[in-house]
């Protein structure tokens, strides 16, 4: 297979390619570098069981010589050290420290504030003539002021936090010197952030977090960056796509989304088809294998690299039926659009509720709602799946 086909397979496109494979090489080998495989399972089985299986690891120095700590760059660590990429027992520490913040019960507290941001939002698109950008003026802001609130970083500042998720989300898009520049800055950002929380602590996470690291042994300081960098990032670059992929499966839908305006107590089971129909995140769920594994027939060394499609494996005709229809009533629907096993999403209450309140208050406000583009175009990343923009007409009847 050319490079060329392979990157343009992964692609929001990749569904029928994903089809394929399931069928033809469930277990598919992509590359091979220094004796070792990279593959990619597509079967909601084995992804399911792959997730669960202590023995394939996110931290991969466990398996290969890595540079000594004090050498290793500084953006380099930052991922290094994400709750996201250690495994037990460090990971149990961190998910720990959290974890009472983003429960069901906590976050059914931000209930009201969610409400208002939603409203103020809506208010502004109504001042707009012609046009407007779901993604910019509605997507994008809700879920960032949401987690910027959370954290207690400054809302103002959320079009710096899009710019260095960006460069996070699309690193295979920027140069490795672009890339190092802006993780600095947002550590830089950080440091500035933190002697303020220090010096004057208030209720918010990050003044939480810094009373942690100097209580105990509980969170390093390297550990607190990273924990703030996820946080931010894992905040809303998903909820984002939850929002614009879900409206765009409506509007490819419009019975379904006919469906949901006049019934909006079918919001709940309609954003789990959201999730599972257009998976808002993908690869991100890559694991190392630290034992050997022979699955449907091939076998996975010690060292490789697997890549768990959760899109192909919430779109398996072995465990939903009509995998490719968009039935926002769908019931049961097991997907895991929220990953699975250990480092099952943290956000996932907080998700769920701000998609809720995004596609209720949105098709309130406006029941008349439209698509204005021809074809949304989806922004090039390979471990998520968003759109670029979702340009649409608010209030025209027809
Ligand atoms: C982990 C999806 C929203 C924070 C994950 C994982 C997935 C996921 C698939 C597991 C990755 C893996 O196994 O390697 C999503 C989707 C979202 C969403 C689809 C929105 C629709 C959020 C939000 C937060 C968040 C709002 C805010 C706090 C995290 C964190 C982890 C995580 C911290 C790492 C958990 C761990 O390693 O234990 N998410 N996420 N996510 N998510 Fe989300």
């Amino acid at each position: 297979m050319s490079q060329e086909v392979q990157e343009s397979n992964f692609k929001v496109g990749a569904y029928p390619f994903f089809k394929d494979l399931r069928k033809t090489e469930p277990v598919y080998p992509l590359s091979k570098e220094d004796g070792n495989t990279t593959w990619i399972v597509t079967q909601y089985e084995d992804v399911l069981s792959l997730l669960k299986k202590p023995s394939f690891i996110k931290d991969q120095s466990k398996l290969f010589s890595q540079q000594e700590e004090d050498e290793t760059p500084l953006e380099v660590k930052v991922f290094q050290n994400m709750m996201l990429d250690v495994d037990p027992p460090d990971h149990r520490r961190l998910r720990k420290l959290v974890q009472p913040h983003f429960n069901p019960k906590t976050i059914r507290k931000l209930e009201p504030r969610i409400l208002d941001i939603a409203d103020d939002l809506i208010n502004e698109m109504r001042k707009k003539d012609g046009p407007v950008d779901l993604i910019d003026d509605f997507a994008f802001p809700l879920p960032i002021i949401v987690i910027s609130e959370l954290l207690g970083v400054p809302v103002e500042d959320r079009d710096k936090f899009r710019q260095w998720s960006n460069t996070i989300v699309s690193a295979a898009d920027n140069t490795q010197e672009d890339f190092a520049a802006d993780i600095n800055d947002f550590i830089h950002y950080l440091d500035i952030l933190f002697e303020e929380r220090q010096a004057d602590p208030r209720e918010d996470l990050i003044s939480k977090l810094l009373q942690t690291r100097e209580e105990g042994d509980l969170l390093s300081n390297d550990e607190l960056y990273s924990m703030i960098v996820l946080l931010i990032i894992a905040g809303h670059e998903t909820t984002v796509n939850l929002i614009g992929n879900g409206m765009l499966a409506l509007f490819e839908h419009p019975e379904e989304l006919d469906k949901l305006i006049n019934d909006l107590s079918l919001t709940e089971t309609a954003v789990e088809e959201c999730l599972r129909y257009y998976s808002p995140v993908d690869f991100s769920t890559a694991r190392w294998a630290e034992e050997e594994l022979t699955l449907r027939g091939r076998t996975i060394k010690r060292g490789d690299l697997v890549l768990a499609s959760l899109s192909s494996a919430n779109r398996d005709e072995k465990k939903f039926d009509n995998p490719d229809e968009f039935d926002i009533t769908r019931k049961p629907n097991s997907h895991i659009a929220f990953g699975y096993g250990i480092h099952f999403c943290l956000g996932a209450p907080l998700a769920r509720l701000e998609g809720k309140i995004a596609f209720q208050k949105l098709l309130t406000a406006f029941p008349h709602i439209k698509l204005a583009e021809k074809r949304p175009e989806w922004r090039n990343m390979f471990l998520l799946r968003g759109l670029k923009q979702l340009l649409i007409k608010l209030n025209t009847e027809s």
